[in-house]
């Protein structure tokens, strides 16, 4: 087989850290990940472990799985770690939050109780509604990112890892604007020695530890972080990918289907209004204003790229578009997310479109982290570095290049994702008509 990008083998354990790793989506993407590699659980959801590609052309019938024909980490290889304002190891934190039943946790009990949080960098001005105590105490935001390093290398060596991947399923922070210390490295690391602490977010310390290590980081929540010019600056000189932003998984992901449906039919759009309720900690995080604003611009995004409001004025040029998430302890982490869409169609005609999501947050999340920490393990290995656009797929708010504009169709981004694998293995990438 030609290959046209050159693949270093992954070999060695590869090392998972995870920051918010006493949370929901995080225990129960590790808890469901070691239950898999054990033979007990079922991946579903997860593209690495079920999805087939079709190589050639149609009347060829190949269709292997991808993780038959991509070379990537075993699951057998993945160690896991992480941080957490909390010190309780991953079976206790697991049980707390409520997702998976007793009898799924203890068949990985042993390993769950293995791991064991690391003291996190926090600052409550970041997540109001939290009070962390399994804290690292230092004062200034240097001194964090330096114990962050150290933490990883240390993380690194102990568990014999020759690589390692930092995904961040931690609280969502207040919304901070990008200002003048994020435009450049110089100003960052500037901020940075300065102890800025209005600009340089405990999100920004991570990912600015872990890229320094060689490390890729996958932002899961909708912060600010490693969409700064910053970083991206930093990625490209030390070569190592980054992507985000904010898990595509529940109310967003039906956006995104049903956007482009309405767009290819020529159907107009007035006004979509999308309200949640969720129990969890996640959803008490989010009743917080500042943390709901970052959340808010993450889930508003979607539809006017989409839509391509400017090109269509008379379809989308004035639509209403509003969301809402209200904190209701009794659902836990069973979100139930309602749509309710006013189109338009034939001579203005208005008709409406509901939609009842009843979901389970961190079930829809936790295949999306195995996703990325295999594919962004994989970039690594092929050379690839800096923005990731090719994982869009997996985001609310996909990061990109500032002269590009981003992909939100889930399935143009689903033909990007598996094209670049075609690409990456050395096979021709396909358009629908062959
Ligand atoms: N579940 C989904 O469908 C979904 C979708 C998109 C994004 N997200 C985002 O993923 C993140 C995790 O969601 P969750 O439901 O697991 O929330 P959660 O509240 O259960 O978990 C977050 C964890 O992060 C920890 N934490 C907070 N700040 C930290 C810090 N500075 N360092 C280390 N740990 C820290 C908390 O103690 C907690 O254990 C949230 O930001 C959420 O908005 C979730």
């Amino acid at each position: 087989m030609e290959t046209t990008v050159e693949i270093k083998e992954a070999g060695g354990k590869l090392g998972v850290l995870v920051v918010g790793i006493g949370g929901a989506v995080a225990s129960t993407f590790i808890a469901g990940t070691l239950s898999v590699r054990k033979g007990v659980g079922k991946p579903i959801g997860s593209i690495t472990q079920l999805a087939t590609i079709r190589l050639g052309k149609r009347n060829e019938n190949r269709f292997p799985k991808i993780k038959d024909v991509v070379p990537l980490a075993a699951l057998d290889d993945l160690v896991f770690g992480g941080w957490d304002i909390f010190e309780e190891n991953i079976y206790e934190a697991a049980e707390h939050a409520e997702v998976l039943k007793k009898e799924d946790l203890d068949v990985v009990k042993d390993e769950l109780e293995a791991i064991r949080p690391m003291p996190a960098v926090f600052d409550r001005n970041f997540v109001k509604r939290l009070h962390g105590t399994h804290v690292k105490t230092t004062a200034s935001r240097r001194t964090f990112t330096e114990q962050l390093r150290e933490d990883i290398r240390r993380f690194k060596d102990e568990n014999q890892c020759t690589r390692i991947v930092v995904m961040w399923a931690a609280s969502t922070e207040i919304y901070i604007p990008q200002s003048m210390e994020h435009e450049s490295l110089v100003a960052f690391e500037r901020a940075l020695d300065e102890d800025n602490t209005d600009v340089i977010s405990p999100s920004m310390c991570y990912a600015y530890a872990a890229i320094s290590e060689g490390a890729p980081f996958i932002m899961g929540a909708p912060n600010l972080c490693v969409d700064i010019p910053a970083i991206w600056e930093l990625a490209e000189r030390e070569k190592v990918p980054i992507s985000g932003k904010d898990y595509k998984t529940g109310q967003t992901l039906l956006k995104t289907v049903l956007a482009p449906m309405l767009k290819t039919r020529m159907l107009g759009l007035d006004g979509w209004f999308s309200t949640n309720i969720l129990g969890n900690r996640d959803g008490e995080v989010l009743d917080d204003p500042g943390s709901f604003k970052t959340k808010e611009v993450s889930k508003l995004s979607v539809i006017d790229t989409i839509l391509q409001t400017d090109v269509y004025p008379e379809l989308y040029g004035n639509i209403y578009h509003k969301v809402r998430i209200n904190y209701y302890p009794p659902r836990k982490d069973n979100k139930e997310g309602w749509d309710n869409i006013d189109i338009v169609g034939w001579l203005g005609y208005p008709m409406q479109l509901k939609v009842d999501f009843l979901c389970r947050d961190s079930i829809l999340a936790a295949p999306l982290c195995l996703d990325l920490v295999l594919f962004s393990d994989l970039a690594l290995r092929c050379g690839f570095y800096g923005i990731q656009s090719w994982l869009s797929f997996y985001f609310k708010s996909p990061m990109h290049d500032p002269d590009h504009v981003p992909e939100h169709d889930l399935f143009i981004q689903h033909t990007i994702l598996k094209n670049t694998l075609r690409r990456i293995i050395g096979e021709p990438t396909l358009d629908y008509l062959d």
